[in-house]
Formats: C-alpha cells, structure tokens, sequence
C-alpha cells in the first residue's frame, strides 16, 4: 500500500526503527507544526487580546485565524462557537460545571459502558455535587451501544446525553447520529466526545446533530496542552463561565461582575495561543490530505492489522465492533501485557497496555489490562508486520 504521506513530515520517523503504535494516546508532529511554534515564540510573541502594539495584533490575528480553521475543520456555523481549552478534559469539565445550574437534584445524566474517564469522573463529580444519576447505556457482546436495550435510558428526567463518538479501547465507531435522535426527542443536550475520532474522520457538528463537541490537539498531530470545546451559541450564551478571572469579563466592579462575549467568556487568563495556533497548523496539514482519506487509509490499515492478528496462537480480539477506526485491544494468553509492551519495546514497538483511562469498559470486558494498537496516518503495513514478527517471537520466548 502506498504511503498516505511523506514520512520525512515527522522529524521523529529519522529513527528508522520507531513503529509508533500509540497514537490514540497521543499523536507525532510534523514539521511544520514544530516550525510554526518556534516561529510564533521567535518573531510574533506577545500576550492576545491586550496588546495594542503591532506585535500583539500579530500575535492575536495567528490566534484568531487558528479558531477560524478549527471551526471551518469541524463546519461550525461561527468560529466564536470554538472555546480553545487545554484538552477534551478540561472541555468537559467545563461543560460539567457550566451545565450545573440547568440541573436539578435527580436529573439524568446518560453516558455508555465505553466512556473514557474523562467522560465519565466529571459527571461523577457534578452528581456529588448536585445529586444528579449517572446512567451508563449497555453494550452488546461485540462492542457496539445496545441501542435496542437503550431506549428505556432516555426519559423526561434525562437532562444531557454525552457519548464518545470512537473509543479508545475497542476503536468501535458509535451511531452518534442515531443517538443523537434519541437524545433530542427527549429535549437532552447532547454532548459528544470527538477525542478519537475528530483527528481519524470528517466531522461535522451540523451534520451529527450535537450540542456540544469535545477535542484535543495533541492526538491530531497538534501540540499538548491545547483542545476544544464547540457549542451551539445559544447554549453557550446562556451557559454560566467556569474559569474566571482576566479576560473572560466585561467589567468587574467591586462587588461584582460581568462576562465577556462567547468564546471569551470560557477563556479565563491568558490563552494557550501558541498551541492553538500550532493546532490551526496541524489541522491545516491534515485538510491538505483530506479527512476521508485519512479514514481510508486508516481503515485498510486496521482490516490487514486485524488478519493478521487473527492468525496469532491464543489471541484474544476485544470487541468486533459493526463500525470501527484504528483501534485494536487485545491479550495473548499466557503473556501479561506488560510483559508484552517491554519484550516489543526491545524491537522499538511502542503500544499502549493497561486500563487504557476506561476502568468500566475494562470490566465488563472481564479485563484488568489490555494491549493496544492504534494507527495513523503515518504507518504503514511494515509497521503491522513488525508488530506480528515482534509478537510471535514474544511467544517463543514464553
Ligand atoms: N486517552 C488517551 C488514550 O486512550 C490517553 O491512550
């Protein structure tokens, strides 16, 4: 198969023997994402939104301009409708204590078996605060949402729906847009959480129907510390702040306070604009490919991964999902999957073992600790193969 991209892009390939298989933790950078920050910080660096000096208009124009590509990247109506955060985590944490006062004691909160952590603490938490019910929609033996079994979750008492779009653990690829059906008809805000699949597939928000979008930078080939939160502007107009202090005001008396315009309002302090302009950049590098072709390649990539697997003596495959990215967790009987990451990491192998960040989905699936692969655009079927020859001498040591 030919290669999506020039592997050269990402100075961190100049180790000829990486096989970067953790890209659901977190993505490698292109170059020019790295240039674009040392060039920020060495020739446009000063504080946005404060400075009336040329370099603070500089610096402020590169901000700005990232939030437009950031919304025209997931087809936003407004760019002032994308919130930079520091991650999908810090984005759901506000959304956790934004929502708060819309709430009532025994409200309902709907989330799934599959969530990662970071959809499911925050709400654990707004549910020791308020007294809300947290209720986790089931999953069918291969992965998927039950549907079928799910529609009783949705009552007049459910006040906010929030799925992951693709999880991290078993890469299924959920029917957001059919739950987001089920979401509305009972007049829920609907939130999902784009950390997997915003980076791995075209999204569009005014296509999937939700309220609230969550995201992060660094696992699409963007910096750490910078994400998104976007929201339908009626709602995030009504919505209380949750970080407060410089910026995110209109005016502040001695008393008291009032908020600045949506996205400032929720941008307390000041801004990670290098990041987010290093964001606007990565995602700049993946229109240049096309989000579709991402998904296409990724996928081929995961149905060959997933043969070739298979073939492996007493693996077991964790989910069969009907509809799934580039995300395979499994378990070699015999072999501790730490065990598994330190004789592959002798090879230069990187995958991720443990709970993945989703204790919950782990238990159902029987499992304290899986291995897991996951791919993007910069492998190639040599990495798969790699990653079997690497596997199966693991087994003849054993
Ligand atoms: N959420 C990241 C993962 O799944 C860290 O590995």
């Amino acid at each position: 198969m030919s290669h999506l991209i020039d592997k050269t892009d990402f100075p961190i390939f100049n180790d000829k023997s990486l096989v970067y298989l953790d890209s659901a933790s977190t993505s490698q950078k292109p170059k020019v994402v790295l240039d674009t920050i040392k060039k920020v910080y060495e020739h446009s660096n000063a504080n946005v939104h404060r400075a009336l000096y040329d370099l603070g208009s500089r610096s402020t124009e590169l901000y700005e301009s990232s939030r437009k590509t950031v919304s025209q990247f997931i087809n936003a109506p407004s760019s002032k409708e994308v919130i930079f955060t520091s991650g999908t985590t810090a984005s759901m944490n506000l959304l956790s204590y934004s929502l708060e006062s819309r709430l009532e004691k025994d409200d309902e909160i709907l989330i799934s078996h599959m969530e990662h952590h970071a959809n499911i603490v925050p709400w654990q938490q707004l549910s020791k605060r308020i007294g809300i019910k947290l209720k986790y929609l089931p999953l069918t033996k291969s992965g998927d949402i039950d549907l079928e079994n799910s529609r009783r979750y949705f009552t007049d008492r459910t006040k906010i729906v929030s799925i992951t779009h693709m999880s991290n653990v078993l890469g299924t690829i959920n029917p957001i847009k059919k739950i987001a059906k089920m979401a509305k008809s009972i007049g829920a805000v609907y939130i999902i959480d784009g950390a997997q699949s915003v980076s791995h597939m075209p999204v569009d928000v005014q296509d999937l129907e939700c309220d609230f979008l969550a995201f992060s930078g660094h696992k699409m080939l963007g910096p750490t510390g910078v994400g998104v939160l976007w929201g339908k502007m009626d709602l995030l107009n009504e919505l209380d702040p949750f970080l407060s202090g410089g910026e995110m005001i209109e005016k502040v008396t001695l008393e008291t306070s009032t908020w600045n315009e949506v996205p400032y309002k929720f941008e307390a302090g000041t801004p990670n604009y290098v990041q987010a302009i290093g964001m606007g950049e990565a995602i700049k590098y993946l229109s240049n490919i096309g989000m579709e072709n991402v998904y296409n390649y990724e996928k081929k990539l995961t149905s060959y991964a997933l043969k070739k697997l298979q073939e492996i003596p007493n693996i077991k495959i964790y989910g069969t999902p009907e509809k799934r990215g580039g995300v395979i967790s499994f378990n070699i009987k015999g072999i501790h999957p730490q065990d598994l990451s330190q004789f592959l990491n002798e090879d230069n192998i990187c995958l991720r073992v443990g709970h993945h960040c989703a204790q919950p989905l782990l238990k159902t699936l029987n499992e304290t600790s899986t291995a897991r692969v996951s791919f993007y655009i910069y492998n190639d079927f040599s990495d798969i193969d790699k990653l079997v020859d690497s596997i199966n001498s693991t087994i003849s040591y054993f």
